[in-house]
């Protein structure tokens, strides 16, 4: 083993992984179980017991054990929120120290399973963390990296996750092959053009866009599950007749990944009871009331990722499974009605590729190879966009979970393969 080696991590919205290069080689660190990849979700039980992390955190919240579920967390980089301190089980903290946390859990877990020290990290990034905010997406490395050091990383390099992915594609017999990654994640949508050589892969353009699957399960829990829970329904004016429409602001806040945990405060909670009591929908209102105070969002959340992923992958009778909200609640769902909502932000990404392409002075004809990584890109609606976009490439796909980490593990490595084209 080298001395001194980096540590490959790819700390992903919904999925994280950590590698090292050994001999040559790819070693991805199996962090929890065996499994190549953990969740990025952490849980803090309210017996103030140490924070649970990964698969575990999502057992303690699925057996509804008493405590704090979060995730998504890398979405709160960049923004104020992620120093907010609250009030989590017992204890003041902010998202920054939890990512921390998260990060030294990966360190110390790779130290244990290879017995040496790691000092340096070569981490993804997402070509934007923020692409309607350059200020905000440049904040948002900053706060990553300081976690990084907070954790015991002394020293922290990035790489942009569709970049990685294209060394993980590189193919020694490919000569002067235009290939497309198309990376659409939980947090964000990536996409990078290069030019494969023997020896070398070169970046001609790189792309993002803040879309991905936590943004998917939001505009599918607000059409489908919020008006269920009173989205869009009146209340009785406190004052004087007539009748005013509920906020939507918290109805979003519950649909969004992010933002689920900052909702359960004494001061929504009298908001949901004060719109319940002048509520002309109160069976729906109740529910919402209902969610705050057991802190269901994330049950809610799940069964809609749930739902969505048996859609798009065609299970027989697809359903958002809303049992924990009312005995036998289940709201079918299809993969065209899926579609239909997320046409929107299908035609962002159609878009986001074109614009690659258009950087990357290359021609849709031109690229032989569109490599799809990310757990989003399994939806059929990019393989569609894809095909419609490239259709004289061969579209490959698998790893789409590892690919990142493999390549950052590569990257890693001694020899410069990945330059970028000028
Ligand atoms: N079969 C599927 N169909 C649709 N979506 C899926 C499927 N499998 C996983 N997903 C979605 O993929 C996302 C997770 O993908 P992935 O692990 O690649 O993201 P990530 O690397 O953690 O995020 P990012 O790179 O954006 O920070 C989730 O939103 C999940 O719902
Ligand atoms: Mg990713």
């Amino acid at each position: 083993m080298l001395q001194d080696q980096a540590l490959a991590i790819d700390f992903g919205t919904s999925n994280t992984a950590a590698a090292l290069l050994q001999d040559g080689a790819i070693h991805r660190l199996a962090v929890e179980d065996g499994q190549p990849t953990l969740p990025t979700a952490v849980f803090f039980p309210a017996d103030e017991g140490p924070m649970k992390i990964g698969s575990a955190a999502i057992t303690a919240l699925i057996d509804g054990e008493e405590g704090r579920f979060m995730r998504a967390l890398k979405s709160v980089l960049g923004d104020p929120l992620l120093h907010e301190r609250r009030l989590i089980s017992g204890r003041r903290r902010s998202v920054a120290e939890i990512i921390t946390a998260f990060l030294q859990h990966i360190r110390q877990s790779a130290e244990r399973q290879t017995g040496q020290p790691f000092r340096r990290a070569l981490s993804g990034r997402p070509v934007q963390f923020h692409s309607a905010d350059p200020a905000k997406d440049a904040q948002a490395e900053v706060d990553l990296r300081h976690c990084y050091h907070a954790a015991g990383f002394e020293e922290v390099s990035f790489l942009a996750e569709p970049e990685a992915a294209a060394l993980a594609a590189a193919t020694p017999d490919a000569k002067g092959h235009i290939r497309l990654i198309v990376d659409i994640g939980g947090g964000t949508s990536d996409f990078t053009v290069v030019r494969q050589d023997a020896a070398r892969t070169a970046v001609l353009a790189s792309h993002g866009l803040r879309l991905g699957g936590t943004d998917f399960d939001r505009v599918i829990s607000v059409k489908e599950v919020m008006p269920h829970l009173g989205l869009g329904s009146q209340l009785r004016r406190e004052m004087g007749d007539g009748l005013l429409s509920v906020p939507t602001a918290p109805f979003i806040d519950l649909a969004t990944w992010a933002k689920i945990p900052f909702l359960y405060t004494p001061a929504t909670r009298r908001m949901a009871a004060d719109m319940l009591r002048l509520s002309c929908a109160p069976e729906q209102l109740g529910r919402f009331a209902q969610v705050l105070d057991l802190e269901l969002g994330h049950d809610i959340a799940f069964a809609v990722e749930a739902g969505k992923i048996s859609a798009t992958t065609g299970s027989d009778r697809p359903v958002i499974d809303l049992s924990c909200l009312a005995d036998g609640l289940a709201l079918p769902v299809t993969a065209s009605g899926i579609e239909t909502a997320l046409s929107d932000h299908q035609a962002q990404i159609n878009q986001a590729v074109r614009d690659t392409l258009a950087r990357a002075a290359v021609r849709p004809d031109d690229v032989a190879q569109v490599v799809l990584v990310g757990g989003s890109s399994l939806m059929s609606m990019i393989d569609r966009e894809v095909r419609q976009i490239c259709p004289a490439a061969n579209i490959a796909c698998s790893d789409v979970f590892t690919a990142v980490v493999d390549g950052l593990a590569l990257a890693t490595g001694p020899s410069d393969k990945l330059v970028r084209a000028g």
